[in-house]
């Protein structure tokens, strides 16, 4: 999946960022090619800091940051953020237009173990916003499985934000041309789905979690937010 993905955001709409816009444009965060409203960004943005319960003592560490819109508003709230895309010309336009004392940028596969970035600074909660879609319930369970080892003790909270849901998923694919493209995208076993990735029913996230003896709490995005995505808090106490 990874090499799919890969050369997808290689090519990306992956044209120097001049403005914020130009970031939203670059990462996909958009509506019918525009930027999502400033409204639903920061609703968004809240939503992470509230399930998260972000405090100045966490050490946040973000997968898939892609040019750091997220990173810089997390800054805010967190002590420090460690945030990761495998993306070269993304992890750059993070390094120009998001840079913030309080983050570090670096390239990397989220599938990686995480030993080789982090340092004395051991994240205690981690984020992937927008991305899930991009993986295998396999790849799911390696990435956590590398979470949990830089966490072996105390509380771990894991929050994965933006995933397509599998149960609404005709929401999104609300005409016939829609539905005949899906269609045809999974006839052909297309793993980048127009960009759209991979629709995750809840149930195999809880399974996962149980597996890794996490709960998981899995519910629609907020109102206001999309009608077809779905986030997935797993937490130890
Ligand atoms: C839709 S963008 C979301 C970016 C950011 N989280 C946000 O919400 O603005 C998805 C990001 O996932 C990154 N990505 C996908 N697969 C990855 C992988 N295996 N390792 C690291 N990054 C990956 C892409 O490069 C891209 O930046």
């Amino acid at each position: 999946m990874t090499e799919a993905w890969k050369a997808f955001w290689d090519n990306y709409r992956n044209q120097e960022a001049r403005t914020d816009d130009d970031l939203f444009i670059q990462v996909g965060r958009t509506v019918q090619g525009r930027p999502i409203s400033h409204e639903e960004f920061s609703l968004g943005v809240r939503h992470v800091v509230e399930m998260l319960a972000l405090e100045q003592t966490d050490v946040v560490f973000e997968y898939c940051c892609g040019n750091g819109l997220v990173s810089r508003e997390l800054a805010r709230h967190a002590g420090f953020v460690i945030a990761s895309d495998f993306a070269d010309h993304l992890v750059a336009a993070a390094r120009q237009w998001s840079r913030r004392p309080n983050v570090t940028y670096h390239l990397w596969n989220a599938l990686e173990p995480l030993d080789e970035i982090i340092d004395e600074r051991r994240p205690n909660k981690f984020l992937m916003a927008y991305a899930l879609a991009h993986f295998s319930p396999d790849d799911l369970e390696r990435i956590v499985r590398n979470a949990i080892a830089v966490r072996r003790d105390g509380p771990f909270t894991f929050l994965l934000t933006g995933i397509p849901d599998d149960s609404r998923m005709f929401s999104f694919y609300d005409t016939a041309e829609r539905r005949q493209r899906f269609a045809e995208n999974q006839a052909k076993g297309s793993v980048t789905n127009d960009g759209m990735g991979r629709w995750w029913k809840a149930a195999e996230i809880v399974a996962l979690a149980e597996r890794l003896g996490l709960h998981a709490d899995v519910r629609p995005e907020p109102a206001g937010l999309t009608h077809y995505r779905m986030d997935a808090l797993l937490r130890r106490a």
